[in-house]
């Protein structure tokens, strides 16, 4: 009797619990639980290394963002990064995507995520970039030359916050946040039905290596070093499936709407994925975006080598979290796919500790503190104090977001009102009330808006960005 007396009351409890965290951090203190893994917060360091090699954040390194378009603004230039500045605590957008680019969850997640993150704590005045696009991490953007800090672009680096990236990238990592809170199958909302995805035991689970997704074999997949067996590296999306069609035993992976084994692959939700007790994962533009959901399935990971990675993969340990493929032969897979099923202990072992580690780093808080650290740090290394009269346009995050929230595009595009509720929008402050819904259409509707804040004049011609190829969805 008791036991489910206090059982009802859990829920209640915890509102409560939540509600007085929320007021406390509301408050811009920090509650002490802005805890990072030792990992993630290494990789914050390692990402803001070469800006004190760099002499720190100047006024000149900002101006340079405005070269990355030339002079025709061709090659969706205007779609590689996106200009902001913090200022006194309030987020400002420098520059925009343009219309037909508003949709889809990166840029609209990380904004939502980001003005968050700036309610609930004091982050420090600020000017950088992001990339927004679904390859994440453009090669304008890497290091020619990492010890005399030269990059592609001519413009120099500058920072530049980015969900995916290579050892070469300048950029600092952050969250895919579009993809861990904006989606029906986001991370948030399957961390939300963790107690029905545990329901399925490990004993229940098909011993079966199971993947699924679009075949996006991006040009980086072609630079990876020849495997120690010295075969070449092929792109594990065309690859694996080749090999499941050989090895049906073991492998269920395929790509979907293509054939498998004479069947037609469908796409499967990823909360029937955790019926299987391994899952593949491969990159596809950038980093997939599902790897981060597959920790939670509680099944043991098997992971496609690549040169991409994210925010918090420093924290992962091969062998304990994840087992490699196409690490030391383009078959290695069937060996790992053996050795998991005559060690089923170990295995899932390995799929509790993955599930631990998704529960504990990289829940919402986790990831609004990693986004204050990074901009902590950031902040460190100003030179100069931004401010909107320096700059062509500075459109307050907050109206922006509300913008979106109604647009048809966009209105589904994420929960923007969980946020809205909490924090509220700005609206009523002078720099709100500047803007209305008509200023901003007008701005959008132009696909070559570009705010020039620089009086280097621009290249003739964009030397960098490659002509029009696929423009289909990752997944
Ligand atoms: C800005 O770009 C110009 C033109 O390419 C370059 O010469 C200069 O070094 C850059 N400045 C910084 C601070 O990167
Ligand atoms: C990136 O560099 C680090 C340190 O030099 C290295 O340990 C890591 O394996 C590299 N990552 C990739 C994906 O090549
Ligand atoms: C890949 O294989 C090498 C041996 O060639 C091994 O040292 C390394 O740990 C493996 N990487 C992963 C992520 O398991």
């Amino acid at each position: 009797m008791q036991r489910l007396a206090l059982n009802s009351l859990a829920p209640v409890l915890f509102a409560l619990v939540a509600a007085v965290a929320q007021d406390a951090s509301g408050s811009g203190t920090c509650m002490g639980d802005c805890d990072l893994h030792p990992s993630l917060l290494e990789r914050v360091t390692k990402d803001v290394a070469w800006l004190d090699e760099a002499g720190g954040i100047t006024d000149a390194m900002i101006r340079n963002i405005s070269l990355v378009c030339d002079a025709q603004i061709k090659h969706q230039c205007n779609v590689k990064v996106v200009r902001m500045m913090i200022k006194d605590g309030e987020i400002y957008l420098n520059s925009l995507h343009p219309d037909w680019r508003l949709g889809p969850p990166e840029l609209i997640g990380f904004l939502l995520e980001l003005y968050e993150t700036s309610k609930m704590y004091r982050l420090p005045d600020l000017e950088f970039a992001y990339n927004g696009d679904d390859d994440a991490s453009s090669p304008a953007f890497d290091w020619i030359d990492r010890s005399s800090l030269r990059v592609t672009f001519h413009g120099g680096p500058f920072p530049l916050l980015s969900w995916s990236k290579s050892n070469k990238s300048m950029a600092q990592l952050v969250p895919y946040s579009g993809a861990f809170r904006c989606t029906d199958d986001s991370f948030d909302n399957l961390l939300a039905r963790l107690d029905e995805i545990r329901r399925l035991a490990w004993s229940e689970k098909r011993a079966v290596a199971f993947g699924r997704w679009n075949e996006f074999c991006a040009p980086y997949v072609y630079e990876m070093p020849a495997l120690p067996s010295g075969e070449t590296f092929v792109c594990p999306r065309r690859w694996l499936p080749t090999l499941s069609e050989q090895h049906g035993e073991a492998m269920d992976v395929g790509v979907i709407g293509e054939t498998l084994r004479g069947q037609r692959v469908s796409a499967v939700p990823l909360m029937h994925q955790n019926a299987y007790k391994y899952l593949v994962s491969t990159d596809g533009w950038a980093i997939s975006s599902k790897f981060d959901k597959y920790l939670l399935m509680g099944s043991a990971i098997i992971k496609a080598q690549s040169s991409r990675y994210g925010f918090y993969y420093d924290g992962l340990r091969p062998d304990e979290h994840y087992v490699a493929a196409m690490n030391t032969s383009r078959e290695d897979i069937l060996g790992v796919i053996d050795w998991l099923k005559s060690h089923d202990q170990e295995a899932e072992r390995m799929a509790l500790a993955t599930q631990q580690f998704a529960v504990r780093h990289l829940h919402r808080n986790a990831r609004l503190c990693y986004y204050q650290k990074l901009m902590k740090e950031l902040g460190k290394r100003m030179k100069f104090t931004p401010d909107c009269s320096q700059r062509k346009l500075c459109l307050p995050l907050g109206r922006f977001l509300e913008y979106l929230s109604k647009k048809r595009e966009t209105a589904h595009t994420c929960r923007y009102q969980e946020v809205f509720v909490r924090h509220g929008t700005g609206k009523g402050t002078p720099a709100y009330e500047s803007f209305s819904d008509a200023n901003i259409q007008e701005l959008l509707v132009d696909a070559k808006y570009w705010p020039r804040d620089t009086d280097t004049p621009p290249l003739p011609n964009e030397p960098y960005f490659p002509g029009a190829r696929r423009r289909l969805r990752r997944t």
